[in-house]
């Protein structure tokens, strides 16, 4: 499993724990930037983490902005993703074990180092649980079409 992770310029302070997190947990994982603290655009971003997590079949991605809404609206435009806006171990745990997401959104501002690192927990080992839940988000891929 690879992690793609990017952020914009209100998200980049934590991109790092974000990246050593995963790193530490055996995982594969490239930073797709930015590689300052310089103001960027947000959709520039959740596009190269959105697209190459629909490429991939065999990854996932994290996307942090100041509040993880413009990364969750603007990943969940390319077909494939399924992206979730989180704010805790609880919200990223049901991401992954009802909704299936395939990255992570969450914002600098709102979340501490610590319930960061909660949520990256539960994302990365949560299994998707399938069963009732799969027809949902079936029914969720088929908006697509
Ligand atoms: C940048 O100021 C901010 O708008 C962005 O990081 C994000 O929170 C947008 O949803």
């Amino acid at each position: 499993m690879k992690y793609y992770v990017a952020s914009d310029h209100a998200g980049f302070a934590v991109k790092g724990q974000v990246v050593e997190f995963l790193r530490a947990k055996g995982f594969e994982v490239e930073d797709l930037g930015p590689q300052s603290a310089d103001r960027v655009d947000y959709p520039d971003f959740a596009a190269k983490v959105a697209k190459a997590v629909a490429e991939d079949g065999n990854s996932r991605g994290v996307l942090i902005c100041g509040t993880g809404i413009g990364m969750s609206i603007a990943a969940n435009k390319v077909d494939g993703i399924r992206a979730a806006h989180c704010h805790d171990f609880y919200t990223a745990q049901m991401a992954r074990a009802h909704n299936d997401a395939n990255i992570l959104c969450f914002g600098e501002r709102v979340s501490g180092p610590g319930v960061i690192d909660s949520m990256l927990e539960a994302f990365v080992s949560t299994p998707f649980e399938g069963g009732r839940h799969a027809g949902r988000v079936e029914k969720i891929m088929a908006l697509e079409k």
